[in-house]
């Protein structure tokens, strides 16, 4: 994916909780990214972790005293909130939750919450009690309020051996909430449904009929669309990925569920995607019990799906985007075509699957893509990369 940290400059407030360890491997990530991370301490986050720790990592100055003792210090509470591209305070105390939704300005920290004009991303960690108290529930509402984004802490077992909601956010949700923070939002006010994944089709409880597709491309063009800022609704079928963080995914199994669902979200939909490899035929009869290998008849019987995509072609409103995929193995143009004209596409992709390193289930592809007017080769790259060249060219077409 477009390396969105690149050369920013991002701000990391590090406050007094048990999780403070954990940011550690934040900022590992974000230099190995190229990001320019300076870590700002407050005096009770200097009990779990050393500045040292955050210095060899980010490769930049510990700050944690407002009244350094250089001449850029002595400026720092102002010069680093108006230079950051982002401010991230995490993990955040209920007491520093609590100082910025007051607007306190009493350390290096909540003085540069209030200089900065940049994005400020708050990710709570503290005891479930200490969470869910009214006065800090109100305090975290006052910070969305201010304009704050404040991330839902992840539910689990604490250092304090309670369970509850108020554990530290995971790293790949909140990167890719600062990656979008980051992102141009070109697509803001767009709903956009993306079909990814194979489809089952059952003969039995135990038997189904599927195929290849593991997903990747489907979920890499959801995770590259939230990015942007579309409202994305994923329509899935059977993978092992996890759903991509502010992506809304709906769970199906058949070709007929997979339409089922599609066909009721569509007509509100600007852009539709169609990613997922549907089965063409499924068994005539599905079994109630599985079949006993010995009642196991050779022939099956077979009868044919609805075809979504060219449903979505006939069905498509004005102004709205319709994009397939295609996977094929020879004449990739000649049979684009024929597709993306039948159908009524606006764009179509055309997956070479000869090759073994792009594909069904490989983490790259090859892509060429089809307009009625046109053609673009795509390099061979990372399904994720693909996925940001070819929102490149849907956005020349909104
Ligand atoms: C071992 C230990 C762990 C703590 N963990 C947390 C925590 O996870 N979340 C929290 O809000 N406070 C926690 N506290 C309390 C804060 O450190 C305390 O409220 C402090 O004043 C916070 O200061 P700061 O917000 O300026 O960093 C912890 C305290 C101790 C002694």
């Amino acid at each position: 994916m477009t390396n969105v940290f690149a050369g920013k400059n991002i701000i990391l407030g590090v406050t007094g909780s048990i999780a403070a360890f954990k940011v550690a491997g934040w900022v590992s990530t974000l230099a190995k990214e190229e990001a320019n991370v300076s870590v700002i301490m407050t005096d009770s986050a200097r009990r779990f972790v050393t500045p040292l720790t955050f210095e060899a990592l980010s490769g930049n100055k510990t700050y944690c005293s407002m009244f350094g003792s250089s001449d850029r210090d002595s400026m720092a509470h102002i010069s680093l909130g108006r230079e950051a591209d982002l401010l991230l305070i995490a993990p955040a105390t209920a007491n520093t939750i609590a100082r910025l939704a007051n607007g306190i300005a009493d350390d290096l920290l909540t003085t540069t919450a209030l200089v900065t004009r940049a994005g400020v991303f708050i990710c709570p960690a503290m005891n479930s009690k200490m969470y869910s108290h009214p006065a800090t529930v109100t305090n975290i509402r006052k910070l969305k309020k201010i304009g704050y984004h404040v991330l839902d802490p992840a539910h689990g077992m604490m250092a304090c051996k309670e369970e509850g909601e108020g554990r530290l956010a995971e790293w790949d949700d909140v990167a890719e909430y600062l990656a979008k923070a980051l992102t141009e939002q070109e697509f803001i006010g767009k709903k956009v449904l993306i079909t990814a994944g194979p489809t089952r089709e059952p003969l039995d409880p135990a038997r189904f009929l599927s195929n290849r597709s593991s997903g990747k491309m489907g979920y890499a063009m959801a995770r590259s669309a939230f990015r942007r800022g579309a409202d994305v609704t994923l329509i899935s079928g059977p993978t092992a990925l996890s759903c991509p963080t502010g992506v809304n995914r709906i769970e199906v199994e058949s070709a007929q569920d997979m339409f089922d669902a599609v066909l009721k979200r569509s007509g509100k939909t600007d852009i539709i995607v169609k990613t997922s490899a549907v089965a063409d035929y499924r068994p005539a009869k599905r079994a109630e019990h599985k079949v006993k290998k010995e009642q196991i008849e050779p022939h099956l019987c077979l009868k044919q799906n609805p075809d979504i995509l060219y449903e979505l072609g006939k069905r498509k409103t004005e102004g709205q985007i319709l994009i397939g995929f295609a996977a094929e193995s020879q004449d990739l143009r000649a049979a684009g075509m024929r597709k993306l004209k039948k159908k009524n596409l606006d764009l179509i992709a055309v997956n070479d699957i000869s090759g073994t390193n792009s594909g069904f289930e490989s983490e790259n592809n090859q892509v060429l893509l089809l307009f009625s007017d046109g053609s673009v080769d795509l390099p061979h790259t990372s399904k994720q990369h693909t996925a940001d060249l070819i929102w490149d060219k849907i956005v020349l077409l909104s």
